[in-house]
């Protein structure tokens, strides 16, 4: 958890003496953070059991929820890529996440951040893995206070790498911007709304300090954006410490056969062959490619039982099978016609 203590809405006092005023003479915030601190940020992994993966993340006072499904069948069909997973992130404001009631349909608002944060995360899952799959994540803002697709974005990331599906990095979020003149990080919906603005989300490959997501209200120099950035690489590295903390957690908290993949592995990562099928511990014997396996390709012959004389009915064969007025049978046509006569 993140040492600075962050303040509730109610405990805020955006005036002084009628006056609106957003960092003190001492740097500090209305919420008492200085200007680098970030709000209290608490991350859970592996929340809900009917999800492969899921994550419930506070920060400061926004609160979101993510549960993760698949590489699952992609449907409707023609959403899949022969190539590829297709990432389908589902961003959505809960009516009573904000002071006004949220209409509960999608807005403009929830579909462009469903897009921007979905191709995020595609660049940092291994996709190519799982062509003609759709790994769906559904991102749901429990209450809400500024910088919620960050919240989110990151929450993402975590459930995505609790449902085990390979990743290259996990993808960590932050806001930075200007309120009052000052250069902040995360900042409140109060800082938001403040006359010179500037808000900025950003997200990163952490590791590779890769920029996978970055959109700006409000207007700044390019000096301003570069001293921006580096206060957001510098902070999002804290965000970071606390997503790897929340994924020990949760896999020290599971059962081997809890953890996708888990129960047929070794400790060296080798396959475990009691985890297999004998099928599958056949294919992974060592064999010479050169030689030929003959009873791979043999079938049993079976002695097919005659069939019914014409006209009259088989009482152990299905009544539909015979045709009413020829008295045919057609079930041993019709099973040779799907399956080549094999039982
Ligand atoms: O949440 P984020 O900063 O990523 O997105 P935003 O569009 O800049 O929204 C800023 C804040 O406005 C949200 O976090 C909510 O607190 C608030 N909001 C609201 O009160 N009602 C909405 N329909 C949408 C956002």
């Amino acid at each position: 958890m993140a040492k600075d203590k962050a303040k509730t809405k109610t405990e805020m006092k955006p005036q002084v003496e009628g006056k609106e005023w957003w960092v003190d003479s001492k740097g500090k915030r209305i919420d008492g953070r200085s200007v680098t601190d970030l709000r209290d940020i608490t991350i859970k992994a592996g929340v809900l059991p009917n999800a492969d993966g899921s994550c419930y993340l506070e920060w400061g006072q926004n609160k979101v929820l993510v549960s993760v499904h698949g590489p699952r069948e992609c449907l409707p069909k023609h959403q899949a890529n022969p190539y590829k997973a297709t990432v389908r992130y589902n961003y959505r404001m809960a009516t009573f996440s904000v002071t006004e009631r949220k209409n509960p349909r999608p807005g403009r608002r929830e579909v462009e951040i469903s897009k921007v944060s979905g191709e995020a995360l595609e660049r940092a899952i291994f996709l190519e893995k799982f062509p003609n799959t759709a790994i769906d994540i559904f991102v749901e803002v429990l209450d809400a206070n500024a910088g919620t697709r960050i919240a989110c974005l990151t929450a993402a990331a975590v459930a995505v790498a609790d449902a085990g599906i390979p990743m290259r990095d996990l993808v960590t979020g932050i806001t930075v911007g200007r309120a009052e003149g000052n250069a902040i990080i995360d900042l409140n919906k109060h800082e938001e709304d403040a006359p010179d603005a500037v808000d900025m989300a950003v997200a990163f490959l952490p590791n590779s300090k890769e920029v996978v997501l970055l959109q700006m209200d409000g207007e700044m120099t390019s000096k301003e954006f570069e001293n921006l950035m580096e206060m957001a690489a510098d902070n999002a590295s804290k965000v970071y410490e606390l997503q790897k903390a929340a994924l020990k957690e949760s896999v020290l908290s599971k059962s081997p056969e809890q953890i996708p993949g888990m129960d047929e592995v070794t400790d060296t990562g080798a396959p475990r062959m009691e985890a297999m099928s004998e099928e599958e511990q056949e294919m992974l014997k060592p064999r010479d490619p050169m030689a030929f396996h003959g009873h791979e390709f043999e079938e049993e012959t079976k002695i097919e039982p005659k069939p019914a004389k014409k006209g009259k009915k088989d009482p152990k064969k299905a009544d539909e099978t015979i045709d009413e007025d020829s008295g045919e049978d057609y079930s041993d046509m019709e099973r040779d016609a799907y399956d080549g006569g094999k039982e």
